[in-house]
């Protein structure tokens, strides 16, 4: 579990114009479960490709467990690659898996990247799997013969396996039925505990998210436009875009 912080934050739009992100701050804190919600557009990945240290943002500061990732004086600054620590699941999971390759090599692959030998990342997969939920008949496939729900879970798997202490996750149930979105939800809020890892995830949709996070920021137009508990900010909601996401979700 990490801390993680974004103060001020603004990413200017390539070209001028409105900025993407306008003075944006988000606080995580290590043992919960936040959602960043807010319509299409609101500026999400943006905010999550910031915290996980993929996207420099124009001026603010980023850190981690007290440490600036982006700011003055970081030697990280500007070089757009992923946080150590922290594992960052980009929209659409199933496309982090290669057609080309068994699920079980590209699990592996990131722990091969940081320099662990074959054998011994190959020794990691069965666990990880477990933890996953991913059957282990299944690592011997291809992408194309997975489900869409396995494929999600091989996705998290390869998320997984460094043993990140965040994981970042945008929409990570998107395009799957509502009962398989529950299922991965659920499966999330379990390896949140049982390894002991901060999840941050990004939504469009609070009817199923509202159950699953602790804390909500709402953003709308690059700002953030409310923060809180997640029951005090579905109970009570006080912006306006919050009031939409709730009343779309019907909770
Ligand atoms: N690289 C980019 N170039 C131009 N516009 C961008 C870029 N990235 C994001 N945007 C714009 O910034 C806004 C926020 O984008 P994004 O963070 O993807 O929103 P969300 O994830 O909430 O849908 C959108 O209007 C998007 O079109
Ligand atoms: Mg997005």
């Amino acid at each position: 579990m990490i801390d993680m912080t974004a103060s001020d934050i603004i990413v200017e739009m390539p070209g001028g114009g409105k900025p993407i992100l306008n003075q944006v701050s988000i606080e995580v804190t290590g043992e919960t479960i936040h959602g960043i919600v807010g319509m299409s557009g609101a500026g999400k990945t943006t905010v999550l490709r910031c915290l996980a240290g993929t996207l420099p943002p124009s001026s603010g500061l980023v850190s981690h467990a007290g440490n600036n990732i982006y700011g003055p004086g970081t030697a990280a600054f500007g070089k757009g690659r992923v946080a150590d620590d922290v594992a960052l699941l980009p929209q659409n999971p199933p496309a982090t898996l290669d057609p080309r390759v068994r699920i079980r090599d590209s699990i592996i692959e990131p722990l091969l990247v940081t320099g662990i030998p074959r054998d011994e990342a190959l020794s990691h997969i069965e666990e990880t799997a477990f933890v996953v939920g991913l059957h282990p008949a299944l690592l011997d496939r291809y992408p194309s013969g997975l489900s869409g729900g396995e494929a999600r879970r091989a996705a998290l798997a390869r998320a997984m396996i460094i043993e990140p202490k965040a994981l970042l996750l945008d929409e990570p149930q998107s395009g799957i039925d509502l009962p398989s979105q529950l299922e991965l939800l659920d499966l999330i809020v379990q390896l949140s505990k049982s390894e002991k890892v901060t999840v941050v995830i990004v939504g469009h949709d609070l009817s199923s998210l509202s159950s699953v996070c602790t804390d909500l920021t709402v953003l709308d137009e690059g700002k953030v436009v409310e923060s809180g508990p997640a029951e005090r900010v579905i109970s009570t909601p006080v912006s306006k875009a919050a009031r939409e996401l709730v009343e779309a979700a019907g909770i």
